[in-house]
């Protein structure tokens, strides 16, 4: 099973849209298995977004993530880092195609309301700057039966 961190960014706390994208993911079948609320500091910021700090759209980025709360979370499931960039779309919600989450709540390059690792690598990365390994569950969701057959997972 593979990991991923999702990150609801603060245009998307502000525009109430936590829940309904937090549905699609459900929907979708990913495993939650780790979620918290935080306020982001400038120095978080550029750890995360190390390899954006030198980029002219960095000081902006930097005072959005950090201008309201976050919501961060961790999924797993099959080809997880995949599925969610493709369920996200473009990184411009003015490029996204219509149906994915940025395509039908976005029309911003900086306030795509999500945000989701691009890699494996990424994933493990990332998950290490918001989560202890404690705060992150092991379980078996009752239904996962009827979302995947046995020799998927
Ligand atoms: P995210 O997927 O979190 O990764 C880096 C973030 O920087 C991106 O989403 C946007 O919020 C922001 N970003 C990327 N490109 C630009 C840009 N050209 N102008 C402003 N913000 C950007």
């Amino acid at each position: 099973m593979d990991r991923t961190f999702v990150m609801f960014k603060p245009d998307c706390l502000e525009r109430g849209l936590v829940g309904r994208i937090l549905t699609r993911f459900e929907e979708k079948g990913l495993r939650l298995v780790a979620m918290k609320m935080l306020r982001i500091s400038p120095e978080v910021a550029k750890q995360h977004y190390a390899e954006h700090v030198t980029k002219p759209f960095y000081p902006g980025l930097e005072s959005f993530i950090t201008a309201s709360p976050v919501v961060a979370c961790v999924f797993e499931g099959p080809e997880v880092v995949r599925v969610v960039r493709e369920m996200l779309g473009a990184t411009s919600g003015l490029k996204a195609a219509a149906g994915t989450i940025r395509g039908d709540y976005s029309s911003s390059r900086q306030m795509n309301l999500v945000h989701a690792s691009d890699s494996p690598e990424s994933a493990a990365r990332e998950i290490g700057i918001y989560f202890q390994q404690s705060e992150i569950q092991t379980w078996d969701p009752t239904l996962a039966c009827w979302y995947q057959a046995p020799d998927e997972g």
